[in-house]
């Protein structure tokens, strides 16, 4: 998100604009936590996982009585359009704001991946390669003490980060909230692998489908295996931005400014085919998140 915050300012100042940051999201925005940021606010911030102007999660902005507040500080501060950079509810915050006749643009912001309108979300790469890091080094013990882990990560209802993670990690199994998995598919594929010497075995379950610690309390009731369980939790979302999140979010942040230049209203940005790309709220917001199914397809043929 820093990366995004540098490209929005950065953008802003070299096309003459001047750039305020609104800390704390919403909650900035209803108390008028506005501050002029300068090229070198944003300086020494690219590297840095976070955002620098901090984060808040206000479910009061759905209401139209606090959104209403939100306009009213906006308006009166001067300001003339808002970037918000996040997911689904950031978006539905600046959708309701560009109603009421703000101009907002969406900038797509979460390791879930789980936005519509682009084919990446700022973040997801970098939480990809953190939870890449913790398979490979359970990957030593799971190899050297012949164990079967069970590993929980995050991704809200989506399950993208846990079949890129699988597949990436080479899980014998993957379970999203996309598909209902099934047992005895599972424990055959297990004892399939340990028959031809498999040393370890790695389930990769999303955080939308349950529990890990419940499903290997479940799994080591059906199969003779040393069943671990490990909840990665939230190292998936903080660390320095691997660069491919570096040059997303510098992409889409300069592209968020140019939409506010051109008078946009009510647009998110994003990236498909490698092309920066921009579609309404209103569009992103009714339609919903698929998962890629060739991709299930082929992470179960490189897992038998
Ligand atoms: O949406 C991002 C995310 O990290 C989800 O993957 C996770 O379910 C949630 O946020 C965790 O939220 P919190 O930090 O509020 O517990």
């Amino acid at each position: 998100m820093n990366a995004a915050i540098r490209a929005v300012v950065r953008k802003g100042i070299y096309s003459g604009l001047e750039v305020y940051g609104v800390y704390n999201g919403y909650q900035g925005v209803v108390n008028g936590t506005f501050e002029k940021l300068e090229l070198g606010s944003v300086g020494d911030i690219l590297h840095r996982g976070g955002t620098m102007l901090r984060s808040a999660r206000l479910p009061e902005f759905a209401q139209k009585d606090v959104q209403l507040k939100g306009l009213e500080k906006l308006n009166n501060f001067g300001l003339e359009g808002l970037i918000v950079i996040g997911g689904d509810g950031s978006y539905r915050g600046a959708n309701a704001l560009s109603q009421l006749g703000f101009p907002c643009i969406g900038v797509p912001g979460t390791i879930d991946n789980d936005i519509e309108g682009t084919d990446f979300t700022i973040g997801f790469d970098t939480a990809l390669n953190t939870v890449i890091q913790a398979i490979d080094n359970i990957r030593d013990t799971a190899s050297s003490h012949e164990r079967t882990f069970v590993i929980e990560v995050m991704g809200r209802n989506a399950g993208d980060l846990a079949l890129w993670t699988g597949l990436a990690g080479g899980a014998e199994s993957i379970l999203i909230p996309e598909e209902n998995y099934n047992m005895d598919e599972i424990v055959d594929r297990l004892n399939k692998g340990k028959e031809r010497g498999k040393r370890h075995i790695i389930i990769i379950i999303a955080e939308g489908v349950g529990s890990g610690l419940t499903f290997a309390k479940e799994l080591e009731k059906r199969v003779n295996l040393d069943v671990r369980a490990s909840v990665l939790g939230h190292i998936q979302r903080g660390g320095s931005p691997t660069a491919s999140d570096r040059v997303l979010a510098s992409r889409l942040g300069a592209r968020a400014v140019e939409l506010l230049i051109e008078g946009k209203q009510d647009r998110a940005v994003g990236i498909m085919n490698n092309e920066i790309d921009d579609h309404a709220f209103s569009d992103i917001l009714s339609s919903t998140h698929r998962i890629d199914k060739k991709m299930i397809e082929l992470s179960r043929e490189l897992s038998i």
